[in-house]
């Protein structure tokens, strides 16, 4: 049994990580793959999330908790555990830091989004909450794209100036922007990623702020959580949800599903993306994720094997 820390992951290239989310969009679209809907454990504000799924090489389980006061105790909002085990003999081969596959494997569904729906010459992209999620994000859309300049926007601006400069080191060539303002944000972006806690939409619902600009939700992942208005989906002529649970589960897409703003139809599977491309000129996107078992399964098998190739993470007996 091997232990796998967050240090580790972190060594793993943006490459290997990317090609193992589009690994689970490949399952999807073979159908080979076994997954429940994630179940929700709400405790007032707080919740967990257990999260199993089964490939024909492994299973994996993540246990995942998003507090979202614990940045008041200077903490981050997502931490977890996962296991992965061998689908063979059901015995257990790896215990990850769950955080930290969650925020790649997440940084890379933003990145896969960014390759296939935002132009190649995509030039200035904003990130909305400048926490764990939002600095993975920019990571992936810098890996995607050769962006000239970075709008990060936060409620606390000592949270986006600190993400600026943290990528300032990472990316020099980059011009970053600060803000507490979304909407000044959104009005100077192509590509727009939110990655927040925020239970309401995070600008005013004006159409002629969204036309022609690619919009990437990462948080709302309950119904009563929504970080876009209603003027995105409604006048996106792309919506993808990384899985058909998210039109259950998050706030963006059930309540515009709700009032009708929306017809169901108009919300595609992300995996068919992969399949059949879509022309982008001039067109308003919408991709919404809530996240998925099978993202965590594919990237941590693809850590696993290469963590047995180069010898990573520490031995463990039970
Ligand atoms: N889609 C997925 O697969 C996936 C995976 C992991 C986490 N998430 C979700 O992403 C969200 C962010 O997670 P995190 O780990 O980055 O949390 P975090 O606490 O590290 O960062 C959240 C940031 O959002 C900011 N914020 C909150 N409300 C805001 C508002 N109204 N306007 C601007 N900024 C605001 C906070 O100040 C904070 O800096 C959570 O809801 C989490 O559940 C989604």
């Amino acid at each position: 049994m091997l232990f796998i820390s967050k240090k580790d992951i972190g060594k793993i290239s943006q490459e290997i990580i990317q090609n193992a989310v589009k690994k689970a969009y490949e399952l999807v679209l073979n159908n080979s793959y076994n997954m429940p809907d994630r179940i929700h454990v709400g405790d007032e504000q707080n919740t967990l999330l257990l999260m199993p799924c089964f490939s024909k090489e492994f299973f994996a389980t993540k246990l995942v908790s998003v507090f979202p006061d614990a940045v008041k105790f200077n903490q981050p909002a997502v931490n977890g555990v996962l296991v992965l085990a061998d689908n063979k003999t059901g015995q257990p081969l790896a215990i990850m830091d769950g955080a930290a596959v969650t925020a790649e494997r997440t940084g890379a569904v933003g990145g896969l989004g960014v390759d296939l729906l935002t132009p190649e010459n995509l030039e200035i992209a904003g990130i909305l909450g400048a926490g764990v999620q939002g600095l993975s994000q920019a990571r992936y859309i810098l890996f995607n794209r050769r962006i000239s300049k970075l709008w990060i926007g936060d409620l606390n601006l000592k949270a986006a100036d600190k993400m600026a400069r943290i990528l300032e080191k990472e990316f020099p060539q980059v011009t970053y922007v600060t803000t507490d303002n979304s909407e000044e944000l959104v009005t100077a972006s192509q590509l727009i990623i939110a990655a927040t806690t925020s239970n309401r939409p995070l600008f005013k619902n004006d159409p002629g702020l969204v036309k022609g600009k690619t919009f990437i939700s990462i948080g709302s992942f309950k119904p009563d959580m929504k970080e876009f208005p209603d003027a995105v989906i409604s006048n996106a002529d792309h919506v993808y949800v990384d899985t058909l649970f998210a039109a259950k589960e998050s706030g963006d897409i059930c309540i515009p599903l709700e009032k009708k703003v929306v017809e169901p139809e108009k919300i595609k599977a992300f995996s068919s993306l992969l399949a059949k491309p879509v022309c982008l000129e001039n067109k308003t996107c919408f991709f919404k994720s809530v996240g998925m078992a099978l993202f965590d399964l594919t990237v941590a098998s693809a850590v696993y094997k290469l963590a047995l190739k180069e010898k990573m993470g520490q031995k463990l007996e039970f």
